[in-house]
């Protein structure tokens, strides 16, 4: 199964030189930024805003840290070493800063994301190489605290700021926009208030806030001009969105993707990650009512037993789970749905492991993300007594992989021979290739011009890959 969390997601294409503000006395100096962004889709989105905002300051976007200015790392504190791992890369550039100085020249390094908000000012103290730790709620602050850096100090943002960065932050120019793609992520909720005993991020994102609407059309208007087709709404508990709708009412998600249907040009909409206790009657009814919203649904359920449901703090238990997929596919019976799962959460026995493969043959899952239970410093979780065995965490997650492979494999074969749209979102490995998304969200190539991408055409599912579908045109 595909890690999402744990892959290194490409640099990001920084916003070069757009929407300057008016600088009258002096012109922004040239310089370059390596990006490297780790963890979910939203420290992907905030890349994107931290390189928009630095875009303003002259920055334009490297691929390698050897010609950079700067390097921005967004780290992800979810699972395992991840505060070691940051440090090594650290070790590494510190090396690299040492060369540039010897040349004559400076390298800045700064931390953002959910490591530089846990860690803080242990971050400059064991790596005196940082010149900047910015958590995610403060990230706005970015070029002001490299402006600080640049003369001597050392500076650690990580309060939670009662401003609201996305007021604060620069919008993307349309210019980025479309080279980031047809395909856009849109932050429309963060934090969480739920405290699952395995998880980091109430304490490394904050408490659960939702922006407003007018906000949240506007950005996605904008992406729409700027060409994008497909947008997916994100929040650590995407689901818990509400906001004051135009009507003057109280919205929850699915008035708001109601609204965003409304959009010209925005053809396709998605939402991660969705908590089972905030899946209301409104947004089961948008996967009724809404076309433009894809038949695709982000469900973690993370256990089948109800004992262990309860040691996390899920606060629902299996058969409340199932219930409410059927109440989803009877509202929609050609969603696809997706989970996450962990085995190994303390105390879990084998009958308990039992209970999760049997919660999985009764769904059917066309698409999965499973973890070994990582004890995460600070959470109610790592002070529990009973660690399951590292040897038995993996039997069982090989276990629950191969049944969960198994789904997926099946689910893929089924979707051969169905006639579906398709958007055209890069190109694919051979020329003449393009690669989209199926509504399930499964990658699929299919023969089409370069000029196509960002079209939405009619395809025949012809074969089923390991990976992705292979398709003809109607
Ligand atoms: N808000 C989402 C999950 C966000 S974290 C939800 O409630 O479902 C993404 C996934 O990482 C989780 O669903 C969980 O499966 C996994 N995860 C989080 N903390 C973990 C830990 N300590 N060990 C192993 N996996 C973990
Ligand atoms: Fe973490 Fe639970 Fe919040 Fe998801 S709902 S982000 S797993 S605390
Ligand atoms: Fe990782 Fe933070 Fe996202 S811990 S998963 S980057 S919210």
């Amino acid at each position: 199964m595909m890690d999402r969390l744990d892959t290194e997601i490409a640099e990001t294409p920084v916003a070069a030189g757009a929407d300057t503000p008016d600088r009258t006395t002096s012109v922004a100096p040239a310089r370059k930024v390596f990006v490297k962004t780790y963890g979910c889709q939203m420290n992907v989105y905030d890349s994107e805003r931290m390189s928009d905002a630095l875009a303003r300051d002259g920055y334009t976007a490297t691929d390698t840290p050897d010609d950079a200015d700067l390097v921005l790392i967004n780290t992800c504190h979810i699972r395992e070493k991840a505060a070691e791992k940051v440090y090594s890369q650290l070790g590494r550039l510190n090396k690299l800063k040492k060369k540039r100085q010897r040349e004559g020249s400076d390298l800045m390094v700064a931390v953002a994301g959910c490591v530089a908000q846990a860690e803080g000012h242990e971050i400059t103290r064991r790596a005196p190489v940082v010149d900047v730790v910015i958590g995610p709620q403060t990230y706005h602050r970015l070029p002001e605290a490299l402006a600080k850096a640049r003369s001597g100090a050392k500076v650690v943002e990580t309060d939670f700021p009662v401003e609201d960065k996305f007021t604060a932050l620069p919008k993307a120019p349309e210019k980025i926009i479309r080279k980031r793609g047809v395909t856009a992520f849109l932050t429309v909720q963060e934090g969480c208030d739920k405290f699952c005993t395995f998880c980091v991020v109430p304490y490394t994102r904050g408490a659960e806030t939702s922006r407003p609407v007018d906000a949240i059309v506007a950005e996605a208007e904008r992406l729409a001009a700027a060409g994008v087709r497909e947008v997916t709404l994100l929040g650590q508990n995407v689901n818990a969105w509400h906001g004051e709708g135009s009507d003057g009412r109280e919205w929850g998600l699915g008035e708001l993707l109601r609204r965003l249907s409304a959009i010209d040009g925005l053809e396709r909409l998605r939402y991660t990650t969705s908590h089972p206790r905030d899946m209301d009657d409104g947004l089961i009814a948008a996967h009724h009512d809404l076309p433009k919203l894809m038949p695709y649904l982000h469900l973690p359920v993370q256990a089948g037993s109800d004992r262990i449901l309860k040691a996390m703090n899920r606060r629902h238990t299996a058969a409340d789970y199932i219930r409410l997929v059927e109440r989803i596919r009877a509202a929609n019976p050609d969603l696809a749905l997706s989970g996450d799962f962990i085995v190994g959460f303390p105390g879990e026995t084998d009958a308990d492991f039992e209970d999760t493969m049997r919660l999985i043959e009764t769904v059917g899952y066309a698409q999965a993300f499973s973890f070994k239970y990582s004890p995460r410093p600070g959470t109610p979780g790592a002070d529990l007594d009973d660690h399951v065995d590292e040897t038995v965490k993996s039997e069982r997650l090989q276990r629950l992989q191969d049944l969960l492979f198994r789904q997926q494999r099946d689910f893929a074969k089924r979707c051969v021979g169905r006639e579906i749209d398709l958007l055209l979102e890069k190109t694919g490995r051979e020329p003449g290739q393009l690669i989209g998304r199926s509504p399930w969200l499964q990658p699929v190539i299919v023969d089409a011009k370069p000029e196509e991408i960002g079209d939405i055409v009619k395809v025949r599912i012809t074969q089923a890959g390991p990976n992705s579908l292979f398709a003809d045109r109607v």
